[in-house]
């Protein structure tokens, strides 16, 4: 069994495939994170947890074992605060004695198959409770009566531990929690280095590596949303582990709003990293009997480098999380309209679109922004979501069924969160937006934020955007957020509710994009903030591909989509052909092909030969589509690394195909470019498509090609496809 209790020794030890997390009951209750790491099969860690102290600076609370244990010092698993451990906490807790001493003891556990999500948030999934194994351990802290309990579950052949935290009020006072992680880990070591994706509007996710030093350092989002600044993803990897070698510790938090994670060096060069719910701007009341659940935080380790933590990711997105349809199906090749007309369009040059879309081989028509209200710029309609026919000459149902004659399918844009100063439904209700009192509401693209919070006002979205999915043949809603939260507070949440805000807005975005998928479980939908705003593990939970950016340059997609896979699977990676000047078309479709594929362009613009171009890549979706979906990712030159040029692979999960891609941003001739590939079955031989040649995995692995003479100039960029014999 994944999850096993000793009782002699009072310790959990949890197998999650090749990798072992050990914790331990210590004496008066305190729980300990002993390792993690390397799976190890024997349990005795016995006397691992004694950590020596011999200051004056670090208290205990009673005497424990044989005196020498301090909570400052001993590898707490998931602390309190104000009682002898003067790290970062996990947890604070306001009392109503108005003080935030908080002390959690072990008070019982159970372990079971199967698991479940924290109640209204998206979590990975068991297909059947056998897949898994949950431990729950309760603790309690003796004073206040806040009841803890902390969720750890193992899928038995995956390195991932997924876990969150429920708090319960059993005290017949209330409570205030000013910070509760989802997940709290020791590692004993601090020789690591700090990797995160930081971004910004158009160039999201660059991934940044720097050793981790004493004190701390934490990465987060107060925005409301995760963001395009910080992602919900950090690692932590041993000095000198690479793409494919060394210790990497994952972490990932499945939550799309404020987040905070932090990594703590304390004085005795251990490492705690704790991840959840920014504490800032979160305040959370509790009643007697109230309960509050964490969203899930996912910890993956890899002893094969970042690319084994980044394919352990991969898979359990696509196996346990991802939902719906289009999880396993063929997801349809689709053209969207905002780059190629903005808001300046009709129903005839949209049906043009479809026409030449057709010829080239594409599925579906996407209707971007500006179809709805009186929208004719950005200044304007959020929130009045009818048929704009002024614009829509006809109406909705005539273009659907145009579209639809051409062999085509139909997707439609929504920004549902917001809603513009000049909107009908502003107008008639002034205060459905986010505002607090007595303060000027900021304005973000002429737009503000409307109040998920409130039922009423889901209620209303929901009426209206059932009154067009259920009317007309939709198969695709591209759901968008345009702009943070700020002056968050609700008409109907005040003191002590009003800083529950942040997180209830959340829970109301997930409640309504539940009502989509669920009424429409059909429907293909695709997650976009201003671009990779809001590329959150929480999104794809309920949309399998999310916009990767508003930025289509593919010289600088290489950036944002070699951050991005770091986490996130390329079945996951928005990723269009446009008509950005950089680069051909033979390079804008290959690194397109590093995503779901699409193109956001006027087709009657396309030149012969580019028309040409595209029809080979239309092919080529097809064809590769399984290869790029389903399997395994292997970056084989970075652009952080390398300025010249970079390069990937996808190799079957039966390792009987690769396609390696590569993109000279800037060229210069190298006489001997020597590449190895990776992923490969060294003991079969693979064909070189177009060569005729035959190599063994072996030496593509070892040896390598010299591909000196690969197509020459800045933005070049050319495909090998492997077929094994
Ligand atoms: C955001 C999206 C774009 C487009 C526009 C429409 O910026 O990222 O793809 O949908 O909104 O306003």
């Amino acid at each position: 069994m994944p999850v096993s209790y000793l009782e002699k020794t009072k310790i959990f030890k949890l197998d999650a495939g090749d990798s072992t997390y050990v914790l331990r009951v210590a004496d008066e209750g305190y729980l300990l994170g002993l390792y993690w790491g390397a799976k190890i099969p024997d349990a005795d860690f016995e006397g691992y947890d004694l950590r020596d102290y011999a200051s004056s600076f670090s208290p205990r609370n009673e005497i424990v074992g044989e005196g020498r244990f301090s909570p400052d010092v001993a590898p707490v698993e998931y602390s309190g605060f104000g009682t002898g451990d003067f790290r970062k906490t996990p947890a604070a807790l306001r009392n109503a004695d108005g003080n935030d001493a908080t002390d959690f003891r072990y008070a019982g556990h159970r372990i079971h198959e199967g698991k479940r999500a924290p109640a209204g948030m998206p979590g990975l999934r068991a297909d059947t409770p056998a897949d898994c194994e949950t431990l729950e351990i309760d603790m309690t802290d003796r004073t206040t009566g806040a009841a803890l309990t902390l969720f750890y579950t193992v899928f038995k052949d995956e390195p991932v531990i997924s876990r969150f935290a429920v708090l319960k009020n059993a005290s017949d006072r209330p409570l205030e929690i000013e910070k509760l992680a989802s997940a709290s880990v020791q590692l004993n070591a601090m020789d690591f280095d700090f990797i995160h994706l930081y971004g910004r509007w158009g160039a999201e996710r660059n991934y940044v590596r720097a050793p981790l030093a004493h004190g701390h350092q934490s990465i987060s989002s107060t925005r409301g949303s995760s963001s395009h600044y910080h992602n919900p993803f950090a690692a932590l990897a041993k000095h000198g582990a690479d793409e494919e070698s060394g210790e990497v510790y994952g972490f990932s938090l499945i939550y799309s709003g404020s987040f905070d994670i932090t990594a703590d060096v304390d004085y005795y060069e251990t490492t705690r990293v704790n991840m959840g719910i920014n504490p800032d701007g979160f305040l959370w009341h509790l009643e007697p009997g109230e309960v509050f659940e964490t969203p899930e935080a996912v910890l993956v380790y890899s002893a094969e480098g970042l690319g084994g933590m980044s394919r352990a990711f991969h898979r359990l997105w696509l196996n346990r999380l991802i939902r719906g349809k289009y999880r396993t199906e063929k997801r349809p090749l689709l053209i969207n309209s905002w780059e190629a007309a903005f808001f300046d369009f009709d129903a005839d040059k949209l049906v043009s679109f479809a026409e030449r879309a057709k010829e080239i081989g594409i599925d579906m028509l996407v209707m971007d922004d500006g179809w709805f209200g009186r929208r004719n710029d950005d200044r304007s309609s959020l929130g009045d979501w009818w048929v704009n026919e002024d614009k829509l000459e006809g109406g909705l149902g005539s273009l659907i069924e145009r579209v639809n004659a051409l062999g085509l399918k139909f997707g439609i844009w929504y920004e549902p969160e917001m809603i513009s100063p000049d909107s009908d439904l502003f107008r008639a209700h002034p205060d459905w937006c986010l505002h607090v009192p007595n303060r000027p509401n900021s304005i973000a693209r002429h737009q503000y934020v409307i109040d998920m919070s409130r039922k009423d006002v889901r209620d209303n979205l929901w009426e209206q955007i059932n009154a067009v999915l259920s009317k007309y043949k939709i198969d695709y809603v591209k759901w968008d957020f345009n702009r943070n939260l700020t002056e968050a507070g609700s008409a109907l949440l005040s003191a002590p509710r009003g800083e529950e805000i942040f997180h209830r807005f959340v829970l109301g975005t997930y409640e309504l994009m539940g009502r989509l998928v669920d009424t429409y479980p059909d429907l293909l939908l695709e997650n976009c903030s201003g671009g990779g705003g809001r590329f959150d593990p929480g999104m794809l939970y309920f949309s399998p591909q999310i916009w990767c950016s508003d930025n289509t340059d593919p010289v600088e997609r290489l950036a944002i989509q070699f951050g991005t896979s770091l986490c996130y699977p390329a079945s996951s990676m928005g990723a269009h052909v446009s008509m950005s000047r950089r680069a051909g078309f033979e390079t804008k479709g290959n690194v397109a092909m590093w995503g779901t594929f699409g193109y956001e362009l006027d087709p009657n613009r396309l030149g012969e030969k580019d028309l040409e171009i595209v029809k080979k890549q239309t092919a080529d979706y097809h064809r590769y589509y399984e290869l790029i979906h389903y399997g395994d990712l292997y970056r084989i030159t970075d652009p952080w690394d390398n300025a010249y040029r970079c390069a990937w692979m996808f190799v079957s999960p039966d390792k009987a195909e690769a396609l390696y891609t590569q993109v000279n941003m800037r060229y210069y001739h190298c006489p001997f470019l020597l590449v190895r590939f990776r992923g490969l079955d060294p003991a079969k031989n693979y064909t070189l498509e177009g060569t005729g040649k035959t190599y063994s995995g072996a030496f593509l692995m070892n040896a390598g090609l010299n591909l000196s003479e690969c197509p020459r100039g800045d933005g070049s960029s050319f495909t090998l496809h492997f077929v094994r014999e």
